[in-house]
């Protein structure tokens, strides 16, 4: 039984060390999970105008990755203590069209990392703000608060390597497993 699962980076940045969390995670998730990345680079800042044209393939692509998962899965960081524009602009227009959007009821797991000492807790706060107004079901927890996330790599791979954060993914991963069956199930 395949889970299909999107995940979205709300780093741009080549060496984000989000996403270096990301590919942890991808290496440690259960193997029938299928994990695919979307790509929010590309996205314009949400305007009406471009909208009632149609979705630029960005966001096609977006929206049609969210649709035909089973969870979609956001590693962020934090900035200026909040959510970083790029991915509150990606979330806003897959919100749309807002009675119909592909969010709704849609599991979710937020994780984030940073260098700083909070682990992202007031981006991810409102990351799921964010995704209540879009009646997605976000997991309540474990949460994924990754401080000092620079002295937790591998010196020479730039992996994360910390053993107890490794670990606490693995709990994270299956947590967010049992969190999509419930609702996988209720379908039924
Ligand atoms: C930051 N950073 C940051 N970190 C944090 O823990 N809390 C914060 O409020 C902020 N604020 C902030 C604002 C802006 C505009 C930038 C560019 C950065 C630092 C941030 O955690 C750091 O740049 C990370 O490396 C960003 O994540 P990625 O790109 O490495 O995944």
């Amino acid at each position: 039984n395949k889970l299909s699962i999107t995940a979205i980076c709300g780093s741009l940045r080549e060496g984000s060390f989000n996403r270096k969390v990301l590919k942890a995670m991808e290496e440690l998730a259960p193997k029938h999970w299928e994990i695919h990345h979307v790509d929010i680079s590309a996205i314009p800042l949400y305007n009406s105008d471009i909208e009632s044209h149609g979705d630029p393939q960005s966001v096609v692509e977006l929206k049609e990755s969210i649709r035909t998962a089973d969870g979609v899965l956001i590693i962020t960081p934090e900035y200026n203590m909040g959510i970083p524009g790029v991915l509150k602009n990606a979330l806003d227009w897959a919100s749309r069209p807002a009675r119909s959007s592909v969010l709704i009821q849609k599991p979710f797991a937020i994780a984030g990392a940073t260098p700083g000492g909070g682990g992202t807790a007031q981006s991810q706060a409102q990351v799921r703000q964010t995704l209540l107004a879009m009646n997605a079901y976000t997991m309540p927890g474990p949460k994924v608060l990754i401080g000092s996330v620079h002295e937790k790599l591998n010196e020479t791979t730039g992996e994360l390597n910390d053993e107890s954060t490794l670990r606490h993914l693995e709990r994270f991963l299956i947590a967010f497993e049992q969190w999509i069956l419930i609702f996988k199930q209720s379908q039924k």
